[in-house]
């Protein structure tokens, strides 16, 4: 069903946000039939151009789309008819958007419901918002909505993300601002709920009776190529862990909701952040990775990569042990690690169950018995992996291990999706379910601030680990001290 009427206007109309995500995603919107005929999209940018100009610019990205298999969005072809559709409702306004008379007007050319994206580096969120306040652009009526879309990242620790909402909150209402995640807009991440409350078999074994320990993964082969002005006072703990490993958390412990309202799905998530203990400072490990060989390819040190200081501290890996004190998971470990320039890309969940109690097996004693294990597998590999016990063919009573695998590819037939077309669809029928809440946000950054006010006071600096490599040695002990191991990054 088509969405209501609106005006998308877009801050950072030349960004690469716009041309990789944004603008694919309102593509195959348009194409699977979601836009209204109304539906048009403003470019706010601060650089000279023509509406003609910034739809050349994203055609040829498009364009740039079907021969590259590895973009984001990747489809053999345009269909022109799609794309002539959409350009046509594209057009191009010049102003520095830190300057309110500059965005005056926009009045004239918005009427009724319109969303503004900030696809703007994060420290101009505020000031934009302040901005659009002020030009009289937020002010909603019982006919027209007005609702606000911010990127990550939200804040740089507690204190700034609670200065950030307060800054948003007074121009905007809660339900006015849609947070957004994109790890949210990922089928996998969404299938999570699915899979747990959309199965009878799942929930009564999820907890700790039966659950010894949970790991996450974010694990990329990727390093910080051209990024290293933006990561290296970020950091892979604040790039990645209070937003996306939260979420991907989130959707594997939180209590089930009564209904799949934004409201309900969002205290519920919020109930489980508050059980999440603030971190213990040994409970933090950071990695930086040197030279080293990423899949046959050579790879320079962090501390080498442009826009990095070359004495830098920097994190661009980091695992964590979290504990959860609540009915369903006190005592039950939660692990997340990510980094960059790792042997193996992959993301996922992995849920390790407690052994069979005993075994009758004489060859196969209940030690050596495969370990039960639940794969939530984001990306690359999409579905869910079962590790079971089987019997092994022949006279004796031998067992192996054996996977049971759903598959993406296999049970549905994909089509190219970018991960924002589901997020900016909710945002335009006004769904906030997969959005995040203000208390969501903060609630998140109080677990992690220890950790990183504990890395600020501490000279000696990340544990260094090779380009190519599994991580750092210090992320291995962590989990070995409770007799736990992470998941090895090949394994199949
Ligand atoms: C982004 C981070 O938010 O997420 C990047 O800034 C990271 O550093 C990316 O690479 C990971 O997203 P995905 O969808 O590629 O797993």
């Amino acid at each position: 069903k088509p969405a209501p009427p609106c005006t998308l206007v877009i801050f950072g109309a030349h960004g690469d946000l716009t041309k990789r995500l944004l603008t694919p995603a309102l593509y195959n919107l348009l194409g699977g039939g979601l836009l209204d005929k109304q539906f048009k999209v403003i470019g706010v940018d601060r650089v000279d151009g023509s509406d003609e100009s910034w739809r050349d610019e994203l055609g040829k990205t498009m364009q740039e789309f079907t021969k590259d298999p590895n973009a984001e969005f990747y489809t053999p072809q345009i269909d022109q008819g799609w794309w002539d559709d959409l350009s046509g409702r594209m057009s191009y306004y010049k102003a520095d958007f830190t300057d309110v008379s500059q965005l005056e007007g926009l009045k004239a050319k918005i009427s009724g419901n319109a969303i503004f994206y900030l696809a703007v580096a994060a420290r101009f969120f505020a000031t934009v918002v302040e901005n659009l306040g002020k030009a009289g652009l937020t002010q909603q009526s019982d006919d027209a909505f007005r609702r606000i879309v911010v990127e990550k990242p939200f804040g740089s620790d507690l204190e700034s993300a609670r200065e950030l909402n307060a800054r948003l909150l007074k121009v905007v209402d809660e339900s006015q601002i849609y947070r957004i995640d994109h790890f949210l807009g990922k089928e996998t991440v969404q299938n999570i709920l699915a899979m747990r409350f959309g199965n009878g078999i799942m929930e009564p074994l999820w907890r700790r009776q039966f659950i010894d320990y949970v790991e996450i993964t974010a694990a990329e082969t990727v390093g910080v190529e051209g990024r290293g002005a933006f990561y290296e006072p970020t950091g892979a703990l604040r790039d990645m862990v209070p937003n996306h490993l939260f979420q991907l958390l989130a959707m594997v412990a939180m209590e089930p909701p009564n209904s799949f309202s934004a409201e309900t799905v969002r205290t519920a998530k919020e109930q489980l952040f508050e059980a999440v203990q603030p971190i213990k400072p040994e409970n933090a490990i950071r990695g930086q990775y040197t030279a080293g060989t990423v899949q046959g390819r050579d790879v320079k040190a962090y501390r080498d990569s442009p826009g990095v200081d070359p004495h830098s501290n920097t994190e661009t890996y980091v695992a964590l042990k979290l504990e959860i004190e609540n009915w369903r998971w006190s005592g039950v470990p939660f692990y997340m690690r990510t980094g960059k320039s790792m042997t193996g890309r992959r993301t996922e969940v992995v849920v390790h169950f407690k052994p069979a109690p005993y075994a009758m097996f004489a060859d196969t004693p209940v030690d050596k018995l495969a370990p039960n294990i639940v794969t939530l597998n984001i990306q690359p590999t999409q579905g869910l992996t079962l590790g079971l016990n089987a019997k092994i063919p022949g006279p004796k009573m031998d067992l192996a291990g054996v996977q049971v695998k759903f598959r993406y590819e296999d049970a549905f037939k994909m089509t190219p999706n970018v991960g924002y077309e589901t997020l900016l669809y909710d945002c335009l029928t006004g769904d906030a379910t997969l959005f995040q809440r203000a208390d969501n946000i903060e609630s998140a950054w109080k677990v992690v601030d220890p950790a990183l006010k504990s890395w600020e006071a501490d000279q000696n600096g990340p544990e260094l680990y090779a380009a190519g490599s599994a991580g750092p040695q210090g992320a291995e002990a962590l989990l070995s001290k409770s007799g736990h191991s992470w998941r090895p990054l090949d394994h199949g």
